[in-house]
């Protein structure tokens, strides 16, 4: 792995560097590029603004490695204020929910995770919307898959995400693919070690692929969340491929992050789902972006040399 991209993930997981960086007069815009906002009425009027330019979206309420069993019900709740505030402005149907199953208490124990994501789960059916489980480090994945489990057992539309840099991943995606089934493939986000990830971009590249062909071939919906210029029309030629029209697919891609692109494949017909956070504990979500491009590392720095 690139030296920089791991010292940067190594900050995300630090909690000197994160209370450092956190009182730092951070510029508003820096956090605001890639954050919708801390409250709920401002992640609403991010999403009125992406579904008005032909945009979905999927909301993240901030926050993960909770280990305070109130804090983990403080997400549930703020979720459960989100999902009302959907239904009320009329956005559910062009807006869902992605949930960390550790900001609700997986490393407390899997049983109250699995509770708590139910009580989203059912709060987000009464609005009319849906809910996709995020996928975090790989010591994770296998209690994630088992609430998944569950909890499509009483709300079989809740979505999936694999990650493409895990030498598992392939085989998940041949077992995610049957009807209905509702599975976002990224490449990963985290720090892994080799015995359980691909190291080399370009190896996770070919997982990409291999992951999309077995999900497109499938008789799920999958959804497929990458920036990258390179794999988007490798995606949209394997579709065609395998005689998929657009609707039976989605592209996701995080806010901030290629807007100009986003509105392209909308403009062409695809549905195209936006990745948006809000909350205050922004620390985590904003090191793994920066760890994704030096660019941004630069334009963050500069921001903060700035102040
Ligand atoms: P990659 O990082 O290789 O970048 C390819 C190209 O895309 C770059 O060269 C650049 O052009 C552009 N680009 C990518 N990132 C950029 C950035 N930050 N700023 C500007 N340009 C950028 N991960 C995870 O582990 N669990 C999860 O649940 C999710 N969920 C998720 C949802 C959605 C909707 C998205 C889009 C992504 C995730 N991820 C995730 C994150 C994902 O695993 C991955 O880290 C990022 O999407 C970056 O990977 P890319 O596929 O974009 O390629």
């Amino acid at each position: 792995m690139n030296p920089l991209r791991s010292l940067i993930l190594a900050a995300a997981g630090n909690d000197v560097i994160r209370r450092a960086v956190a009182a730092a007069p951070v510029s508003r815009d820096v956090v605001r590029r890639f954050v919708a906002g801390e409250s709920t009425a401002e992640a609403i009027g991010v999403t009125r603004r992406l579904v008005d330019s032909g945009l979905t979206v999927t909301l993240d309420y901030l926050g993960e490695d909770t280990t305070d069993e109130d804090l983990a019900d403080q997400t549930v709740l703020a979720y459960l204020e989100l999902l009302e505030a959907l239904r009320a402005e009329g956005l559910a149907g062009r807006a869902e929910v992605s949930v960390k199953l550790t900001a609700v208490g997986q490393l407390l124990d899997e049983r109250l995770a699995l509770t708590n994501v139910s009580r989203i789960c059912a709060a987000a059916q009464e609005s009319g919307t849906t809910v996709t489980l995020d996928m975090e480090d790989h010591t994770t994945t296998d209690s994630t898959l088992r609430v998944l489990a569950e909890l499509r057992g009483t709300w079989p539309t809740v979505g999936a995400v694999v990650q493409a840099y895990l030498r598992r991943t392939v085989e998940d995606c041949a077992r995610l693919a049957g009807e209905g089934s509702r599975v976002r493939l990224c490449k990963g986000a985290y720090a892994e070690p080799g015995e359980v990830a691909y190291q080399d971009k370009h190896e996770v590249n070919l997982s990409y692929v291999r992951c999309l062909n077995v999900l497109l071939a499938g008789d799920g919906y999958p959804m497929f969340a990458t920036h990258d210029p390179r794999l988007v029309p490798i995606v949209d030629a394997r579709a065609a491929h395998h005689g998929r029209k657009p609707g039976s697919f989605e592209f996701q891609m995080l806010y901030g992050i290629r807007p100009d692109e986003q509105r392209r494949l909308a403009e062409l017909g695809h549905t195209v789902r936006v990745y948006v956070p809000y909350g205050v504990r922004w620390y985590g979500y904003l090191m793994r972006r920066l760890a994704e491009r030096p660019a941004n590392t630069a334009f963050f720095l500069r921001a903060l040399a700035s102040r």
